[in-house]
């Protein structure tokens, strides 16, 4: 694919695709800004260059198709404007395809690209509109690569395009240094959402060892024909994790002690509870200390680790323990040590290690499919457009 360095933005219209997908919490206020953060390197180094614009797009939440204000990115391009010391110019148009043109201004940021389904449908005309606005098209929205969106597959099939620095970083630490890991390699997963059970196959195949946590640990637990009560777990997965258990026996490591709570709230009432408790009308919301203390010494062991999902519900302190304890050993190691984003990333953020790692990945999803060697479209598109554009970016 082309290097952004190949380019010369002078005088020239440039779309930028990031990922400021950020989290916000129930009035709004971000989060976390890591994404918005990492992104500041590819924009200072656009602005250098001096190009005719910039426009920034990117896409925030699920809303569906339709415009939802607490999905406006109005707010994003606020906290932007701070981080990047620079105007940027707020177009609020919410559907793209309805803006005639794109202003006068040095920086732009439009609105929400899924206000319009068509992004998520991957509609060429979509692309197509997108591209309009620019020469060039470079794409730093590493969180998305993983999804074939218009914005992330569609716009490169019509203009000269590149990554961005963040996504030329992420894939060299997630792909190209992840070739031949050192040994041990264990990877970590953990987090609310059982779709990572989609890579764990592809995953044993390159681990020595896989540490399981939070609702993927209750789907495997429940296979294992473990009461886990009232714990959340994936229906659909059943079948999938019985298999990949039979498959690799001696690979997963399973929570064998867990801190329950009576509800799913902050203020729960807790207790540690076995394998052999019965914990029905409880949830399994962190793991306990037997299992802390196990997984901490297999970390302690390994050359390589990749982590992604928390362990338990760390935003509440009384299950915070068990990806704080890993977050602190993993600090401590002198290994190679990459952290899926999402919301490991931001535990990381929150405990300030993220200092200590090799790595902190922006992409959730995304790093764990790069990890696990699948073809990630975002990728994909930017390699097929060096074929189509060779010649063409002078
Ligand atoms: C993420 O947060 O993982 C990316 O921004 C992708 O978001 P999505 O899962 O809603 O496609």
């Amino acid at each position: 694919m082309f290097k952004l360095k190949d380019f010369n933005f002078k005088n020239k219209k440039v779309l930028i695709r990031v990922d400021f997908n950020v989290p916000v919490d129930e009035k709004g206020n971000i989060t976390d800004d890591s994404r918005i953060r990492k992104a500041i390197p590819t924009l200072q180094f656009l602005m250098k260059q001096k190009p005719e614009k910039i426009i920034i797009i990117s896409h925030f939440g699920r809303p569906k198709g339709e415009y939802a204000p607490e999905y406006s990115m109005k707010p994003v391009c606020i906290r932007l404007e701070q981080l990047l010391k620079a105007k940027v110019h707020f177009q609020p148009t919410p559907k793209i395809m309805n803006i005639p043109s794109i202003d006068n201004e040095k920086i732009i940021m439009l609105e929400n690209l899924r206000f319009d389904k068509a992004e998520e449908e991957n509609k060429d005309d979509f692309s197509q509109k997108l591209a309009s606005f620019a020469d060039y098209f470079v794409f730093d929205a590493f969180g998305a690569s993983h999804r074939a969106h218009a914005s992330v597959s569609g716009v490169p099939k019509h203009i000269p395009s590149c990554p961005g620095l963040l996504m030329e970083k992420e894939v060299q630490f997630l792909r190209d240094n992840m070739q031949s890991p050192d040994k041990p390699f264990v990877a970590i997963i953990g987090g609310a959402k059982a779709d990572k059970i989609n890579v764990i196959n592809a995953l044993l195949q390159k681990v020595d060892a896989l540490i399981i946590g939070g609702v993927l640990a209750n789907t495997f637990l429940k296979i294992k024909g473990v009461n886990i009560g009232d714990s959340k777990f994936s229906e659909e997965s059943l079948e999938y994790a019985k298999q990949v258990l039979q498959k690799y026996p001696n690979k997963i490591a399973l929570p064998v002690d867990y801190i329950v709570g009576d509800s799913f709230s902050a203020q729960a009432k807790t207790k540690v509870a076995g394998e052999k408790d019965d914990i029905s009308g409880w949830m399994i919301m962190d793991i306990g200390p037997y299992t802390i203390s196990g997984y901490c010494n297999m970390l302690k062991k390994a050359k390589t680790v990749v982590w992604a999902g928390p362990i338990g519900v760390f935003e509440w302190e009384a299950f915070r323990r068990g990806t704080w304890d890993v977050a602190r050993t993993l600090a401590s190691l002198n290994i190679t040590k990459i952290i899926g984003g999402g919301d490991s990333g931001e535990a990381i953020e929150k405990f300030g290690l993220a200092e200590k790692m090799t790595h902190v990945s922006t992409g959730g999803g995304a790093s764990l499919e790069l990890l696990a060697g699948h073809q990630l479209p975002g990728i994909s598109a930017l390699e097929e457009n060096e074929k189509s554009f060779k010649g063409q970016i002078k």
